[in-house]
């Protein structure tokens, strides 16, 4: 049979990586796919650069619709990133009838409903493994692996860069700006670093997941975003002493009353093996009612680690251009007519544990007024540490864990400790999880 021609928008880090892997590892892939897999044209910002791998077969050009159109490639991997022209060209290939992969987290989340229905018209596959956690399988895990299990909870380390940063002022005291530059140098930070240092990678990626682990439509706009750069070494030691280790988290769960949908820094008992997962390295633990929890742990970026998804998922089309479009996995993992209208909760109504640090004056009845009024909003204390005063400062830190509570009722009281005159400042409020597989 015929090699399958392919096109590739974007030779860059992941591009790179992608004809590397393929390249390198030619015959496996074709034992594999059961034909060969050629990249035929390639676009690239400097055409001329030196690169190390052979490029004397594919075309190179800076023309990107040239690759969309090319009347021989039936795939097209799209790894340009951002989604202005990655929309408009993704849109281009489905309707010029070609299979389309993608490694594009904000271009599934934003504009993935329509990619998937114009995709399911046109009877051609849209593939984004490499879109969540890099290397990671876990789209395939979830859609397929999973496929018997009512999924309950996911709870994952998606932004290697946001978890690198947090890994090293950790262990090393490092500045949060250097650390943030070797990231980017390392080619794992995203163009704009804000997505990474303020949820909104993790938030993206959190959707594609919510929304093959629950079978719901996407929706980016519903999640809830909050960043790292507010988290202090004063909280990340006194959480060490509780037991507990902060990671940047992305936590979807089905309620009753709907799905939560949230990206923050969350408390987890260190004892959990999602705890130390360090550097940039990203793991994804989701809880099925029948297989229990389950973790999948792995690179989240870089050229060959997300390459590696790529490739998967161009040898999984490859497999499947035979098959009837009807029988192929559905791109959300359940069939797109049987989509579930389950709402999105807003943070109030998510329920979740919580570790408070308040700055209170040192003096009798402060913390009876501070447990009073957690005990008046029905708030029940976990543990409570209160630290020595330190030279030179009028207050003493007061840190607290509670049990789960709905936001809201967390927030009012939060209020109302604020309004105290023993206590100085803004109350420092970062939510925790057991993730206890429960
Ligand atoms: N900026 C992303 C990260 C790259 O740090 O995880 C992979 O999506």
């Amino acid at each position: 049979m015929k090699p399958v021609k392919v096109g590739l928008l974007g030779l860059g880090t992941v591009g790179g990586g992608t004809v590397t892997v393929l390249q390198r590892n030619a015959d496996e892939i074709q034992r594999r796919a059961g034909r060969g897999i050629e990249v035929v044209i390639a676009t690239a910002r400097d055409i001329k650069k030196p690169r190390a791998f052979d490029t004397s077969n594919i075309t190179l050009t800076s023309d990107t619709q040239a690759v969309v159109d090319h009347p021989d490639v039936e795939v097209v991997i799209e790894l340009i990133g951002g989604t202005s022209d990655a929309h408009t060209l993704v849109m281009r290939a489905i309707d010029n009838g070609k299979h389309v992969i993608t490694a594009n987290k904000a271009l599934i989340a934003k504009y993935g409903n329509e990619i998937f229905a114009a995709a399911h018209a046109k009877g051609v596959m849209v593939a984004f493994e490499a879109a969540v956690a890099g290397g990671i399988p876990i789209i395939k895990a979830i859609r397929e692996g999973l496929a018997g299990n009512k999924i309950e909870w996911l709870a994952g380390i998606i932004n290697g860069t946001g978890n690198f940063i947090l890994t090293e002022m950790r262990d090393k005291g490092r500045d949060f700006a250097d650390v943030l530059a070797e990231a980017q140098a390392l080619g794992y930070a995203e163009a704009d670093p804000t997505f990474d240092v303020e949820g909104i990678d993790a938030g993206h990626k959190l959707t594609i997941l919510s929304s093959i682990a629950f079978g719901i439509p996407l929706q980016f706009e519903k999640c809830y975003t909050e960043g790292i750069s507010h988290i202090t070494a004063a909280d990340v030691s006194y959480a060490e002493e509780l037991g507990y280790r902060i990671k940047s988290l992305g936590i979807s769960r089905r309620t009753d009353k709907g799905v939560e949908l949230r990206v923050h820094p969350t408390l987890i008992p260190e004892r959990r093996l999602i705890a130390n997962v360090d550097g940039v390295m990203n793991a994804v633990l989701v809880k099925g009612d029948a297989v229990g929890a389950t973790l999948y742990y792995g690179a989240g970026a870089g050229a060959e680690a997300t390459a590696s998804a790529v490739v998967a998922d161009l040898v999984d089309v490859v497999r499947t251009l035979t098959a009837d479009p009807e029988n192929r996995v559905p791109h959300l993992a359940f069939q797109p007519d049987a989509l579930s209208d389950l709402p999105i909760l807003s943070m109030d109504d998510v329920e979740t544990a919580y570790y408070l640090r308040l700055e209170a004056q040192d003096k009798p009845g402060v913390l009876a007024d501070v447990t009073r009024i957690l005990s008046e909003a029905g708030i029940s204390i976990e543990a409570i540490l209160q630290k020595e005063q330190a030279e030179g400062v009028a207050t003493v830190p007061v840190i607290i864990l509670t049990h789960r509570i709905c936001e809201k009722q967390m927030n009012d009281a939060i209020g109302c400790i604020e309004a105290l005159t023993s206590i100085t400042g803004k109350v420092v409020r970062i939510r925790l999880e057991t993730l206890d597989g429960k």
